[in-house]
């Protein structure tokens, strides 16, 4: 527990990690302006209540929970009340919540007047071992995931493993589905902890390594231009199965959780699914395969009719691969139920 300093040039910042951070929001942010607290409505109140409270001049906007709510109207909404509340280029926007919130209140800090200061406050296991880290933003527009966004770096992260007590367990297991992603393509030891150990008893140790694996990568190639796409492993598919499946049928780490099981080999699989069955993570489910198939096809990582991918050839090693739809399609029968 302690600072993680990411090192981006001019737009480095802090991860502080600490039990209780979120109660030293007023003197860890700059809070003496203007600042719009964002979270969806399934966030605990006394978590945002903790932020306006301590700022100078706070402003409030929930938005309704759910991927469905990622969206340009919910951009919309947030930005519009900036106008109005007269936010300027110095004002602030803090999101408080999961990986929505945060995706969605970093985008609207991206391009109100330009890009005003961002701060990260995650209170899932999600938001907490991945998408606060590294600056991604973005909504889903025209039923494809994410694809309008920003890279938009925090000024900070704070980041308060008391806060998820109160998620479900499901939520939890969901955002460990990430941790393990980083384990199994970058960090054998993280991934036998997985598999062998005791996961809740290690939630801060799995947030502070999972942590120090994106930081590395985040440094090497900030805007995804090649080693950060290995943070994909498992969401070709992963992205595909949410996409074609009712909005919250699946959460996202669930959806990644499935991803990546086709795209390891066979001697490692077994390993792989029996760490994410200990976690309660699904490793088969029922699903259209013609509807993933599409979704796919308008993935962000395709190429013509090729499609990068990462491949996870033994536990801690990762290979790309470029892999035609047809490919992809005959590996789907095995997370098919
Ligand atoms: N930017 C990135 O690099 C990146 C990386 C991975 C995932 N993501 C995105 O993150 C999103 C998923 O994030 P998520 O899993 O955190 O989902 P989420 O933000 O929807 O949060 C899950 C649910 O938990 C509730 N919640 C949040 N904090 C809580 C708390 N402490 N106690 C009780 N309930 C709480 C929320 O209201 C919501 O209903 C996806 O949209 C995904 O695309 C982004």
């Amino acid at each position: 527990m302690g600072v993680i300093r990411i090192d981006l040039g001019k737009d480095s910042y802090d991860i502080v990690i600490r039990r209780g951070a979120l109660y030293d929001a007023g003197f860890e942010l700059d809070l003496d302006r203007k600042v719009l607290v964002v979270s969806d409505d399934g966030v605990p109140d006394e978590y945002g209540d903790v932020v306006m409270d301590a700022a100078r001049e706070g402003f409030r906007m929930v938005f309704r929970a759910g991927e469905a709510n990622k969206s340009i109207d919910t951009l919309n909404e947030i930005l519009t009340h900036m106008v109005r509340c007269g936010f300027d280029r110095h004002d602030c926007v803090v999101a408080v919540g999961g990986g929505i919130s945060g995706d969605m209140a970093g985008f609207a800090a991206s391009c109100y007047m330009r890009g005003i200061d961002f701060y990260n406050i995650p209170t899932t296991v999600l938001s907490q071992v991945d998408s606060s880290v590294g600056g991604k933003t973005a909504i889903n527009l025209g039923g494809v995931k994410n694809s309008v966004g920003a890279f938009h770096q925090p000024k900070k992260v704070l980041i308060d493993p008391d806060v998820v007590s109160t998620l479900p367990p499901r939520q939890v297991a969901n955002g460990l589905a990430e941790a393990l992603k980083m384990a199994f393509t970058f960090d054998a030891d993280l991934f036998s902890l997985f598999l062998e150990g005791d996961v809740i008893g290690n939630l801060d140790a799995i947030i502070e390594k999972s942590i120090l694996l994106k930081k590395v990568i985040v440094q090497l190639d900030e805007h995804e231009k090649g080693l950060r796409k290995v943070l994909n492993f498992g969401h070709t598919i992963g992205h595909g199965i949410e996409a074609s499946l009712p909005a919250g049928t699946l959460f996202h780490g669930e959806c990644v959780s499935l991803g990546m099981i086709p795209m390891c080999s066979e001697s490692v699989r077994p390993a792989l699914e029996k760490a994410l069955e200990r976690l309660g993570l699904p490793t088969r489910f029922s699903f259209d395969e013609d509807a993933v198939c599409e979704a796919i096809s308008h993935d962000k990582k395709s190429t013509g009719d090729r499609i990068s991918t990462v491949f996870v050839p033994e536990i801690g090693k990762y290979e790309f691969r470029d892999m035609g739809l047809n490919d992809i399609r005959a590996l789907l029968p095995l997370i098919q139920k």
